[in-house]
């Protein structure tokens, strides 16, 4: 278990004052001499980021300046502290309206990926604010170290066995229902396109099926793309494309986050979560470009391009998902590299027919500062995903709109339930920045749980 470097409380903590820029000049003023003389001495101005350490007569930290800037979101506004301050407790002084995010902004900046490597570097520990709302601080710290590490591991571990594991064994533990099908049980239960994108890989494709029932609430599923590792296929992706496809589970990561903090905290919904994990790999049994392949919907697929794998193993599950009519229905996934090129690496896009779900979305992901923006289902590009010898394909005619063309595909396949939302994100840190370490991230969690929480209730 990722230790958070959260505690409930402790008997003696150094105190940590939080100062904004702008009112740097008159809190100074009220300081003793001695504080005053020595933030001077060490040309302390509450920079945004920064921090003082006070010493005591005895030579103890007793206690520390932390500058932030006019606008800093509260998420991230304290999350330089962990690498900047020695091992010890500390404590936040005062009362904090946003006292949950600063708890979470400090754990989620002491996660280290040491599966491989041990690291050295102890961190400092925060006693948790009274204020703060623990469950959804721990469920939300420890579900994004979870899947930092998921995303992290390469894919000689996380291969999909591993990965229908992890999803497997927390769900258990969470009082789920959990129901596996892998390799050719997955033809038979009728999920024929996850079988041919995972079939070429030594380690056989798996759908991971989660439910917490609860009687008379509303439904919702999550479907998250579970591609351990996307080498392209036949299409296969040149080695600067490939080098990082170990993070292309990122979207089945996510989910898991969003679920466990959903059940953790206890939100009033029905909850469904479904996994299609795979390998894109090359084997002589490999699907190939411009097979046809009857989805579980009925709907033909042509397979233009092998690596548009994440639309194929989507749409069974979609399938599966919609066929319950959930109340709403999302899907994470690290589906194309046009959603990318259109709004960088940091925020992922995100599609629904329905207007008022994507006002919802905009909400609570400004709020929460964290990045998620739309972008249309724009029906004029549904015939660039109209091949003449089938009812789709997976490689729309142009290469312009790739991510919306991908999300028109994924449409397609959800016809009954009233809310679907599609996001598309990179579920990685291209470089760090504070309480973002380098490497697999959860992306847009925190806004989805603010806006199921507002709709649903706890
Ligand atoms: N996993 C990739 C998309 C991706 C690439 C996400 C880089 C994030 C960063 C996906 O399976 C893929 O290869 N998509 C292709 C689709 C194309 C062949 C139609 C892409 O985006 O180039
Ligand atoms: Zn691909
Ligand atoms: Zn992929």
């Amino acid at each position: 278990m990722t230790d958070l470097h959260l505690i409930s409380s402790a008997k003696s903590a150094t105190p940590i004052t939080i100062v904004r820029n702008k009112d740097y000049a008159a809190w100074l003023k009220k300081q003793p001499a001695t504080t005053q003389g020595w933030l001077k001495a060490t040309g302390f101005s509450a920079a945004n980021a920064s921090c003082a350490l006070i010493p005591s007569t005895s030579g103890k930290i007793e206690k520390v300046i932390c500058g932030i800037s006019d606008d800093a979101p509260a998420i991230w506004s304290i999350a330089h502290l962990p690498a900047q301050l020695p091992a010890g407790t500390y404590a936040l002084e005062g009362l904090h309206k946003d006292a949950s995010e600063l708890a979470l902004g400090w754990a989620l900046a002491c996660y280290q990926f040491t599966s491989y490597k041990k690291s050295t570097k102890k961190f400092p520990q925060l006693v948790l604010p009274k204020n703060a709302d623990a469950a959804y601080v721990n469920a939300v710290a420890s579900g994004t170290c979870w899947a930092r590490d998921l995303i992290n591991t390469p894919a000689n571990d996380m291969h999909p066995a591993a990965l229908a594991n992890e999803a497997a064994t927390w769900a258990k533990k969470a009082g789920g229902k959990v129901s596996v099908i892998k390799g050719e049980a997955l033809l038979k239960a009728n999920y024929p396109t996850i079988y041919t994108v995972g079939k070429a890989s030594s380690v056989p494709p798996h759908l991971v099926d989660i439910s917490f029932p609860k009687k008379g609430a509303p439904k919702v599923t999550l479907v998250g793309k579970g591609v351990c590792f996307d080498s392209g296929g036949l299409d296969i992706k040149p080695s600067s494309g490939m080098k990082l496809m170990k993070k292309d589970m990122g979207g089945a990561a996510c989910v898991l986050v969003l679920a466990k903090a959903i059940v953790e905290t206890g939100v009033k919904v029905q909850l469904r979560v479904l996994l299609p994990i795979v390998e894109n790999a090359v084997s002589g049994n490999a699907m190939r470009p411009m097979d046809i392949v009857t989805t579980r919907k009925g709907i033909t697929v042509e397979i233009g391009n092998t690596d548009a794998e994440g639309r194929l193993i989507l749409c069974d599950a979609l399938s599966k998902a919609d066929d319950e009519t959930p109340d709403l229905l999302i899907d994470f996934a690290t589906l194309t590299g046009a959603a990318r090129v259109a709004l960088g690496a940091d925020i992922p896009a995100f599609f629904t027919p329905d207007d008022k779900l994507a006002e919802a979305v905009a909400k609570h992901s400004k709020t929460h500062h964290d990045p998620l923006w739309r972008l249309p289902l724009w029906a004029g590009y549904k015939s660039m995903i109209q091949p003449a010898a089938a009812d789709l394909t997976n490689d729309a005619e142009s290469g312009y709109g790739g991510a919306i063309t991908a999300a028109l595909y994924l449409q397609e396949f959800v016809t009954k339930t009233p809310h679907w939302l599609h996001v598309d994100m990179m579920a990685w840190n291209q470089s760090a920045r504070a309480g973002r370490p380098q490497g697999g991230e959860a992306m847009a969690v925190r806004a989805l749980y603010a806006l199921i929480k507002e709709k649903y209730g706890c």
